[in-house]
């Protein structure tokens, strides 16, 4: 099957080309540095040919509320319209858990937009909601760090390997589309600011983390897997000892 994996260069997407691959999936990659935007439809045509499965795993390069908006209507409608005329049978869309539990969140209310636009046709959808990804950590070190201190916001979350979402991702486009998949969690919570120590501290990195105020809009509990969810390890602990861990650390110092 050839399958076209939208964000395939990022985090989560370049799992998600290793696990397709490991399928023995034909893979195309739709992103910028693969000559395809998303945003204008610029290479897209061409890159879909033969494709029957798209998964979407881009992600804006900001976060800010309004912007994430704009991208998380375009590109899903894009993919819906371009897909629909090439063929596309099945579009699978990875989203977060507990957005709908935290309305005055700018980056979530796109998220919850960009299902609806992903489910609203006319290619079959599936929507997959991961937990923060174990990486999601050394993502917040990164994002808040000034200088050799890292102010990570304190929040309960129940992280997910990323390597791990991808393999759920790829196992849905052997199925038929069911609109919205069972969530997907790690096996443990835990709190974002521990996991950020740990990491440094595994790696010996030269950054101080302090523990930043929670995110006012995201309330306690609102990212955590409810009932019915699909529980799936590493544990963050396990995960820390794998070559993924030590391979962003490489770039963490
Ligand atoms: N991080 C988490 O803990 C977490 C948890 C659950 C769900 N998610 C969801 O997972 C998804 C992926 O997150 P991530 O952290 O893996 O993202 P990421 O590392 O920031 O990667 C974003 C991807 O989107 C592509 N992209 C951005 N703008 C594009 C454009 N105009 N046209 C084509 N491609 C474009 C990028 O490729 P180019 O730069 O080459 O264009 C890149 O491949 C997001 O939707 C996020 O909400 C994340």
């Amino acid at each position: 099957m050839r399958i076209a994996v939208a964000g395939g260069t990022g985090m989560v997407g370049h799992y998600v080309v290793q696990a397709a691959q490991a399928r023995g999936h034909d893979v195309i990659v739709l992103s910028r540095a693969h000559g395809v935007d998303l945003r204008t439809g610029q290479g897209l045509e061409s890159a879909l040919d033969g494709a029957t499965v798209i998964i979407d795993v881009t992600n804006p390069s900001t976060t800010q509320g309004e912007a994430a908006s704009a991208f998380f209507t375009e590109v899903p409608s894009r993919l819906q319209a371009v897909g629909a005329a090439h063929g596309v049978q099945h579009l699978i869309s990875l989203s977060i858990v507990g957005i709908d539990r935290a309305p005055a969140h700018g980056y979530y209310a796109a998220k919850l937009r960009q299902e609806q636009v992903t489910l609203a046709g006319p290619v079959p959808a599936t929507v997959m909601r991961a937990t923060q990804f174990h990486e999601f950590a050394v993502q917040m070190l990164r994002r808040t760090r000034q200088d050799s201190v890292a102010h990570v916001p304190s929040r309960r979350v129940q992280p997910v390997a990323a390597r791990t979402v991808a393999r759920w991702l790829v196992e849905l486009a052997s199925e038929a589309a069911i609109g919205r998949a069972p969530d997907l969690a790690g096996p443990a919570q835990a709190d974002l600011v521990d996991l950020a120590r740990a990491f440094v501290r595994r790696y010996g990195l030269q950054i101080t983390v302090t523990a930043a105020p929670a995110d006012p809009t995201i309330p306690p509990g609102a990212n955590l897997p409810t009932a019915g969810a699909r529980i799936d390890g590493p544990t963050f602990e396990q995960w820390l000892e794998s070559d993924d861990a030590a391979r962003l650390a490489a770039y963490s110092s």
